[in-house]
């Protein structure tokens, strides 16, 4: 299965995709973490990288493309993929068509997470993650096991004012992929408000393969 992962900031599509990766057997391409592990590395790109991040903004189409066509040709890619945050803008998904069309693998899923801002609001603001396993908690909705609280993390750009540039970057250049992906008959929407296997109950229906017993967990 070559699967996108298509919806607003907070949404649920990195909580998401820890399963079904997991059930698949798929790897999960998430431009945002190749973008932070980017910045992490404090080189040149990464440090443009940052201004783009920080301020909630698209990192220009060329240089995230560059770095998604590196990443989808490893070895673990050849069985399929899940893209987590990428296309974003009608060019990346154009790129990203004839990419693929030219490798002979084109997508059988975009799945579209819809919920509203309000909630997303909500979800953003309580994010925690744990840097050892990636592994993505909400202080209240899914909390962390006891004992880790230390090396938890919260996101630099989960903050209200870089947010709503979010909100609007996603609402501006992303949200026009939903006519975009519905023309070519690749759409499956799914309401992401509810309970974590609620939403992993309805993601697994829309791409017609049974869910699993029991949300995975690391370690
Ligand atoms: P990116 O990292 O992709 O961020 P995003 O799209 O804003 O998505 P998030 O990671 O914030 O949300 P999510 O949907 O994964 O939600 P999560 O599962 O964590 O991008 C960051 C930046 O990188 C961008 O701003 C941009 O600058 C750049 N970038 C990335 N890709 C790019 C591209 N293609 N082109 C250009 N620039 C790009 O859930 C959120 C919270 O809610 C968690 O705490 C979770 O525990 C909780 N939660 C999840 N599901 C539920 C539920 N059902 N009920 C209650 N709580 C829930």
């Amino acid at each position: 299965m070559n699967i996108v992962l298509l919806g607003p900031p907070g949404a649920g599509k990195g909580t998401q995709a820890e399963s079904m990766t997991h059930a698949l057997g798929i790897p999960q391409v998430s431009t945002g973490d190749i973008i932070r592990a980017t910045i992490t590395e404090r080189t040149p790109l990464g440090t443009e990288f940052r201004a783009f991040a920080d301020a909630g903004s698209l990192v220009p189409d060329c240089l995230i493309e560059r770095l998604v066509d590196e990443r989808l040709a490893r070895a673990d890619c050849r069985g399929g993929f899940m893209l987590d945050g990428f296309p974003r803008t009608v060019a990346q998904a154009e790129w990203l068509g004839s990419m693929l069309a030219r490798h002979g693998r084109p997508l059988t899923h975009v799945v579209l997470f819809d919920v509203d801002d309000a909630i997303i609001l909500e979800r953003i603001a309580g994010r925690v993650s744990d840097p050892a396993t990636g592994q993505i908690y909400h202080v209240s909705f899914d909390p962390p096991p006891p004992g880790i609280a230390s090396r938890l993390i919260h996101r630099q750009d989960d903050n209200a004012e870089v947010l709503i540039r979010r909100l609007q970057e996603y609402h501006e250049k992303t949200a026009p992929l939903v006519p975009y992906y519905e023309r070519l008959g690749l759409l499956r929407r799914i309401d992401a408000f509810g309970r974590v296997t609620d939403v992993t109950r309805r993601v697994f229906a829309a791409i017609g393969v049974d869910a699993p017993a029991q949300t995975w967990q690391p370690g």
